[in-house]
């Protein structure tokens, strides 16, 4: 039921009928017995600077969640960023302080994480093999780093995209200890797929199957197909999977916490 009292909060999108965070969003708000309502905002980026600024003046806007194709232009739009917005140079929650403050964090890395250790692969203390230098992984990378992960490596096609995130994350912790190198799973603990490749049927495999190893993990970031090909030949080769949508399931409780300004 939306009162007088109902907090409201928003997925800024275009196109928005895909997204699926209204109803995520909505049954979690009643399972937490929150008074708030998420509703979809068809924006375009060319409005999107006006439509912001008239958000930042909505006394009962809580948030509101940034998706395709808007997450860096909100960046430059925000007041404040948190460390992993600042350090990937994009956005996907803003939370409305009282004052019309707008406050922006990046949770596809500590939703990431979250989801890791939900499925109890804790990362800390570990060694990572990250495939991919786009936007999850640099947001990912941050979050490995944050968790106290042993050793990252990055490889990426372009591999200038690779030292670019490693530079970012070592000026927030310089203590991590980050390289970037082709894609071998030779002694990692643990391998994260962060490219676009196994989106499709006919994409390349981001590694080489062959050389994985029973003791490993493999974690897919990508959500359709849910059992990509990489994860149907890490598991015959006896490995052990966590699926993408690990990744969402968090992000969603996340995203939530940061628009309330408090755990549920
Ligand atoms: N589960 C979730 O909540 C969640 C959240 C965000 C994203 N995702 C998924 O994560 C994936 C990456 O998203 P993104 O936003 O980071 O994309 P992005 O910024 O476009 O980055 C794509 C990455 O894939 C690599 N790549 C693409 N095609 C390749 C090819 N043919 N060969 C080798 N490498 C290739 C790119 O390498 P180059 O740098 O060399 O181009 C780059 O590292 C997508 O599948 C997306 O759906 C999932």
């Amino acid at each position: 039921m939306i009162t007088g009292t109902t907090r409201l909060y928003a997925i800024v999108a275009d196109p928005i009928t895909q997204v699926r965070t209204p109803e995520v969003l909505n049954n979690f708000f009643a399972a937490n017995g929150h008074d708030g309502v998420l509703v979809p905002m068809h924006v375009a980026a060319n409005d999107l600077a006006d439509v912001v600024n008239g958000l930042r003046h909505m006394k009962n806007l809580g948030g509101f969640i940034v998706t395709v194709p808007h997450k860096t232009a909100l960046a430059a739009l925000c007041d404040e960023l948190g460390g992993a917005a600042r350090s990937v140079g994009a956005v996907n929650a803003v939370r409305r302080e009282a004052d019309g403050r707008l406050v922006g964090e990046m949770f596809d890395g500590t939703g990431f994480v979250s989801g890791l250790k939900s499925q109890g692969h804790d990362p800390a203390g570990k060694r990572v093999l990250l495939l991919g230098s786009g936007g999850a992984a640099g947001a990912i990378a941050y979050a490995l780093a944050q968790a106290g992960v042993g050793h990252l490596t990055i490889a990426n096609r372009t591999l200038s995209k690779a030292h670019a995130i490693i530079s970012k994350v070592q000026a927030h912790f310089p203590d991590a200890r980050l390289d970037a190198a082709a894609a071998d799973p030779a002694g990692f603990d643990m391998v994260v797929n962060a490219t676009s490749l196994g989106m499709r049927e006919d994409d390349a495999l981001p590694i080489d199957t062959q050389l994985l190893q029973p003791h490993q993990v493999v974690a897919e970031i990508i959500m359709k197909p849910e059992f990509t090909a990489l994860l149907q030949q890490a598991q015959q080769r006896g490995c052990t999977i966590h699926m993408g949508r690990h990744m969402l399931d968090q992000q969603a409780r996340l995203m939530a916490e940061f628009m309330h300004g408090s755990a549920f």
